[in-house]
C-alpha cells in the first residue's frame, strides 16, 4: 500500500513538473510560441477578445505550404496572455463546394466582438473565394452563441453599395462623378495613385459595393461597432459603422488617407483619442508601419511617424500589424500591439510580435523587447 502511494506521488510530481515546464513566464516576440500542449500557436492575423474571466485569441489557421484555408479560424484561451490553451476550430471551412467558405478559400484577419444586446459573438473576416485569387475582396461575417463557437457563416460580399461617404458634400459627389472613367490608367503609377485618392475606384464600385480586404473591428465605449478595412484596390481605408446587432453595415462610412495605400489596420482608443497603426502594401513582405490619430472615429485622421523603435523598426520588426489589445486595469501595458511575421512558403511557421505600447510626447511608441511580461 505504502509503495503504491509513493508511486502515485512520484507520478503526480512528474506530471506537475512537466506542466510547470510547459508554463511560460514571458512573451518572446518573434519566437516559437508554444500553446499549453507545446505546439506553436496557429492563430495568425488574429485578434483577442476579453470575455468572462479569460482572453480569447482568434486567428487564421495556417497550413504547412499553402495560405489557403484548409481548416478555418482557431481559438485559444488564456488567463495571463502568455499561456494559451487550444480551444479548437471556432469557424470551420465548409465541405460544401458551393459554400463561399469552402476548403481552399482564403480566410484572413478574423476578429471577434461580443454584442451585449444580442448576447452573440460576431466574427468578421476577409474572405476570398476559392479559385479567385484576391479579386472578390469580400467582407464576411459569422455568428455564435458561445465564445468558442461553432460560428455559423452568415454572409459575405462587398459593402456599402450605393452609398457615398457620410462626410461627403454635394460638391464631393459631383467631383467624383466628373472623373473620366474611360481614361485608361496604368496600375501603380503616380496617376493611378492620384486618381484613386480622388475616388475613382470608389465610384467604380459604388453600385456593386466597396472592396474589403485587410480588416479589423472596433467596439467603441457607447457599444457601437465599426469595421475598418482596406478598400478601393487597397489604396484607401474605410471606417464603416455596423448595425446594432453588428451583423451588417449601416451605410455610414468615411474614407481615411485616400490614395495612401494602407493595409493591416489596428485601432485603439485612449482618453478620447483614436489611434490607428497600419502598414504599407507589400504583400507578405514587411514594410514600415504608419500611424494615425483622430478625435472621432470618423475623423479627421492625422498621420504621424512610424511608432516602432528598435532593430528593424523600419520594417515593423519584420512583421505586419494585426490588432491592438486593450488590457484594462494594467498600468504599464494598457495596450498591446500585435503583429504577424509571415512565412509565405511555410505559413504555419509564421510568428507573432506582441509588444506593449508606451508613450512619448503624447504619442504611442512600440519599442522592441526580446522578452517581457504583460501585467494582467
Ligand atoms: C498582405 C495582407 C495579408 C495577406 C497578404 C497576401 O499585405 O496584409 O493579410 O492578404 O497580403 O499577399
Amino acid at each position: 500500500m505504502k509503495s503504491r502511494f509513493t508511486a502515485f506521488c512520484c507520478a503526480a510530481l512528474a506530471a506537475c513538473s512537466l506542466l510547470a515546464c510547459n508554463r511560460l513566464s514571458e512573451i518572446q516576440p518573434g519566437a516559437i510560441w508554444p500553446d499549453t500542449e507545446g505546439r506553436h500557436i496557429n492563430a495568425h492575423g488574429g485578434g483577442v477578445l476579453r470575455y468572462g474571466d479569460a482572453w480569447w485569441w482568434f486567428g487564421e489557421h495556417k497550413a504547412d505550404s499553402t495560405n489557403k484555408a484548409l481548416v478555418g479560424v482557431t481559438c485559444y484561451r488564456s488567463k495571463d496572455l502568455i499561456n494559451w490553451k487550444y480551444e479548437g476550430v471556432a469557424l470551420a471551412v465548409s465541405e460544401d463546394p458551393d459554400s463561399p467558405i469552402t476548403r481552399e478559400c482564403v480566410i484572413e484577419r478574423p476578429k471577434v466582438i461580443y454584442n451585449e444586446k444580442t448576447g452573440k459573438f460576431v466574427m468578421w473576416f476577409h474572405l476570398e473565394h476559392k479559385g479567385h485569387g484576391y479579386k472578390k475582396a469580400h467582407a464576411a461575417v459569422a455568428v455564435a452563441d458561445n465564445v468558442t463557437g461553432p460560428y455559423s457563416f452568415v454572409r459575405c460580399g462587398r459593402v456599402n453599395a450605393g452609398k457615398w461617404p457620410c462626410d461627403w458634400s454635394e460638391a464631393d459627389i459631383e467631383a467624383v462623378q466628373a472623373i473620366n472613367m474611360n481614361l485608361p490608367i496604368k496600375a501603380k503609377t503616380p496617376e493611378w495613385i492620384e486618381e484613386s485618392a480622388k475616388g475613382r475606384f470608389l465610384r467604380r464600385d459604388f453600385e456593386g459595393g466597396q472592396m474589403a480586404r485587410d480588416q479589423t473591428v472596433f467596439v467603441d465605449d457607447d457599444g457601437k461597432a465599426y469595421h475598418i478595412f482596406s478598400s478601393e484596390e487597397n489604396m484607401t481605408l474605410h471606417i464603416a459603422e455596423l448595425s446594432d446587432d453588428y451583423l451588417t453595415h449601416t451605410g455610414r462610412y468615411v474614407r481615411v488617407a485616400p490614395g495612401d495605400n494602407n493595409e493591416a489596420p489596428a485601432i485603439f482608443k485612449k482618453d478620447g483619442t483614436y489611434w490607428m497603426i497600419t502598414s504599407g502594401c507589400t504583400g507578405w513582405k514587411p514594410n514600415k508601419a504608419r500611424m494615425f490619430s483622430a478625435p472621432h472615429i470618423f475623423g479627421p485622421w492625422t498621420k504621424h511617424d512610424n511608432p516602432c523603435v528598435g532593430p528593424d523598426a523600419d520594417l515593423t520588426f519584420q512583421g505586419q500589424s494585426t490588432y491592438i489589445l486593450p488590457v484594462p486595469g494594467s498600468e504599464e501595458n494598457e495596450f498591446i500591439f500585435m503583429a504577424d511575421i509571415w512565412r509565405p512558403k511555410h505559413p504555419i511557421d509564421g510568428r507573432y510580435i506582441w509588444l506593449p505600447i508606451t508613450w512619448k510626447d503624447g504619442k504611442p511608441v512600440v519599442q522592441w523587447q526580446d522578452r517581457w511580461k504583460p501585467k494582467t
